[in-house]
């Protein structure tokens, strides 16, 4: 099988190759997948760059993809045979993730795609859809909440901001850089688009809430955005942290004790099974009811992943980047 690898880490150009693989056999609860698409999302990028120890000495990158079952190995049911599927945790302490033409992974880690969901949509799901969905259902959930989210034009505020209005968010408040992502979110359905470069951040939200503030902050840059989250935050109010810009965060320890703030941090890699399946059932919900918009922004051949990366790195596209892994060769 052709796969993208990299022995060392590194500027995408310099490490990323192309190369020919044995094709991996499904070995006792395991399935193989004929892979259509494979999606890259900061971690994988971050993980190449070199800011995570590589601990495999070859790695074929990304977590997302989705495909086609071809193979099931013992203990599997053998009516999953061409079931189309999504996956998650791919190359989460796993040396081979999707970025190639097969992968072989634990059965659960294959999880069915409706009909009607194609597979780029597929390769989306696994870190951004699940992120966002997690999110907004830890701790009880938004339903009847003021939820404001931050950066609703990129991967996972894209989703955050449909599933908050979905799961019973009374108001979705979202802040944006540019007039073309504040389309993108208010098409995603958000009530409030601020553009937190141009505009008053805390006047706009506290204008939108009408001086209340909000019950909820989805976070994608904590140690950037605390100082004004503290400020549009109700009393017993929670900020549940995906990202954050820097890796030291300070906090200010009295605003936030006074006002019985709570934090949550969380890494999707890491989630309990429970919070897990209550995630995949959820958002195979959606995806059956077709309720969710899905926004691709750009798509690549396999021998273009280090195209690929270096597009998610600069940080300028709002949307996924995905991987045409079954795409022919140059
Ligand atoms: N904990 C987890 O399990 C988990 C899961 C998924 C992702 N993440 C992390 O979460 C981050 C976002 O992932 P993603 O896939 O959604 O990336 P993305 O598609 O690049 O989206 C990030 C969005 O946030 C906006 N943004 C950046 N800084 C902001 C700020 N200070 N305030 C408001 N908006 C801001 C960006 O737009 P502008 O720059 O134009 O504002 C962009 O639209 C990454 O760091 C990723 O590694 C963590």
């Amino acid at each position: 099988m052709r796969a993208a690898i990299y022995e060392k880490t590194g500027a995408a150009r310099d490490v990323i190759s192309i190369v020919e693989l044995e094709t991996p056999q499904a070995g006792e609860g395991e399935v193989r997948i004929q892979l259509h698409c494979s999606g890259v999302n900061p971690s994988d990028v971050k993980s190449r760059s070199g800011m995570r120890v590589m601990a495999f000495p070859r790695v074929i990158p990304h977590s997302d993809g989705a495909g086609v079952i071809d193979q099931v190995g013992e203990g599997v049911d053998r009516a999953r045979l061409g079931e189309r599927v999504w996956t998650w945790n791919a190359a989460w302490n796993r040396p081979c993730g999707t970025a190639a033409e097969y992968i072989v992974l634990p059965a659960t880690q294959a999880v069915r795609l409706p009909d009607g969901v194609d597979m780029s949509t597929g390769a989306c799901l696994g870190i951004p859809a699940m992120t966002a969905l997690h999110a907004i259902q830890v701790c009880g959930g938004v339903s009847g909440q003021r939820v404001l989210v931050p950066g609703g034009a990129g991967a996972v505020g894209h989703y955050a901001v449909q599933m908050a209005r979905l799961l019973g968010a009374r108001q979705v408040l979202t802040t944006v850089s540019s007039t073309e992502k504040a389309l993108l979110a208010q098409q995603a359905g958000a009530d409030a688009v601020i553009n937190y470069r141009t505009d008053d951040v805390v006047a706009r939200v506290m204008d939108a809430t009408e001086g209340d503030g909000v019950d909820r902050i989805v976070e994608v840059d904590f140690a950037a955005n605390i100082e004004t989250s503290l400020k549009v935050l109700k009393p017993d109010s929670l900020v549940v942290t995906y990202g954050s810009g820097a890796a030291d965060i300070k906090a200010p320890f009295y605003q936030l004790v006074l006002k019985n703030i709570g934090l949550k941090f969380f890494i999707l890699y890491n989630l309990d099974v429970a919070s897990r399946q209550s995630a995949i059932r959820q958002l195979t919900d959606m995806l059956e009811k077709g309720c969710l918009k899905h926004n691709i922004t750009a798509s690549f051949p396999l021998h273009e992943t280090a195209a690929a990366h270096e597009l998610v790195e600069q940080g300028r596209v709002a949307g996924n980047v995905v991987i045409k892994t079954s795409e022919p060769k140059a």
